[in-house]
């Protein structure tokens, strides 16, 4: 496979700090460049996110004593540094539309983990095992932007990641109504128990603009590419509420599911059990083995036990049983951060380059 140059912009944030540690020995994507704001620019890697690293796994050696750039003032440089760039920084969401725009102006692609683009309608967010097929819109985009190269490819919101892949493999019995109740960790929000002592013993019931987020990003995911633009799915309806809870890593959603035809429980589980992807079948270097995994366990899936399933990138799923008001209900587990972030996007763009958009 063909080696590519990739950009971290955000270097020094806590998704930033992951894709630092999944890219360090990629088999494809060698990291030339690190950016992250004015405040960072121009001190290494280890003085200007040292102090602040919040990953299990030590900072990798190799980028240790890079210096890092500005992901705002050295656009044109980092453009004519690197293949593409992934992108997670904390701005206001019209400076994250600029700034991504301006490096795919500069020729630049963009792989971001920022839910600034996520309904611009010529920009395809993908989970890449649902809807893969949704990247040829980038045809679409690069005719908009003006660009040979350049384009932004999104990924979705993390609190999606456990409860949409579950419902995939089941559209086929017709999808009528889902109401999903999400237990979010606190690294979705940047923090540990460090930084965030007041979450230890404590659940907060709100989450900003999570809930809209969990209800509409289905529906594009599940859209269909129609001329210039993904139209998102009509259905299902789906409501949610969704909570932070005293968990580090790992966002649990208890999922009730209504459909046109109802399968039978059996069926439910020889989707989930058979379902692969194009990842699957191309073998990309981050994709699961086994994407969604049944436990037959009353006390799984857990955060604790089962996050790590697969490097963080498979979905875990338990107690599927009939409802009284809905027709079932079962529980499904993502990481947050890997497949729900910065994982989710190195799959994403593992897809783009086997399929030639980086060349
Ligand atoms: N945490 C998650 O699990 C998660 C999941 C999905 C999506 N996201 C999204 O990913 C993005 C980053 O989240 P995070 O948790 O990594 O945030 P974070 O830890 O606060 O890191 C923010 C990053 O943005 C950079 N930045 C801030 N202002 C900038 C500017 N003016 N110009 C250039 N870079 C700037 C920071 O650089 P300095 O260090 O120099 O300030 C830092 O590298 C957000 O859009 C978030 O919504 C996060």
């Amino acid at each position: 496979m063909k080696q590519y140059n990739v950009g971290i912009i955000g270097a020094t944030g806590m998704v930033g700090q992951r894709f630092a540690t999944l890219l360090e020995n990629h088999p494809w994507f060698n990291v030339k460049v690190l950016a992250a704001s004015p405040r960072s620019a121009g001190q290494t890697y280890e003085e200007a996110a040292g102090s602040r690293w919040k990953m299990a796994v030590p900072m990798p050696e190799s980028m240790k004593n890079m210096i890092l750039m500005d992901a705002t003032a050295d656009i044109e440089k980092i453009a004519g540094m690197v293949d593409f760039c992934f992108c997670a920084v904390d701005m206001k969401k019209d400076e994250i539309k600029a700034l991504e725009e301006a490096y795919a102006k500069a020729e630049c692609p963009i792989v971001s983990n920022n839910s600034a683009h996520r309904f611009t309608a010529d920009v395809p967010m993908v989970v890449p095992e649902i809807n893969p097929e949704h990247i040829e819109i980038i045809k679409a985009q690069r005719e908009r932007l003006g660009t040979k190269r350049g384009f932004i490819a999104v990924k979705s919101n993390c609190s999606i990641q456990s409860y949409v892949p579950a419902l995939h493999p089941l559209r086929k019995f017709g999808l009528k109504n889902v109401l999903a109740c999400t237990y979010q960790a606190i690294s979705g929000a940047g923090k540990n128990f460090e930084t965030w002592p007041e979450m230890v013993d404590n659940l907060i019931p709100f989450i900003g603009g999570e809930e809209e987020k969990s209800e509409q990003e289905p529906l594009k995911v599940w859209g269909e590419i129609k001329g210039n633009e993904i139209v998102k799915a009509s259905s299902p309806a789906i409501t949610t509420q969704c909570l932070r809870v005293p968990v580090s890593d790992g966002h649990t959603a208890a999922v009730f599911v209504s459909f046109d035809k109802k399968p039978t429980k059996e069926e439910i589980l020889q989707c989930w059990k058979e379902f692969a992807g194009v990842p699957q079948e191309l073998e990309l270097p981050h994709a699961p083995k086994q994407f969604l995994n049944y436990f037959e366990e009353d006390n799984r899936p857990q955060a604790k036990l089962d996050r790590d399933l697969e490097g963080g990138m498979a979905v875990s799923i338990g107690r599927l049983r009939e409802d009284t008001q809905y027709d079932y209900k079962f529980v499904c587990l993502s990481h947050n951060t890997l497949r729900g972030a910065a994982g989710g996007a190195v799959l994403l763009a593992e897809l783009l380059a086997a399929k030639g958009y980086f060349d």
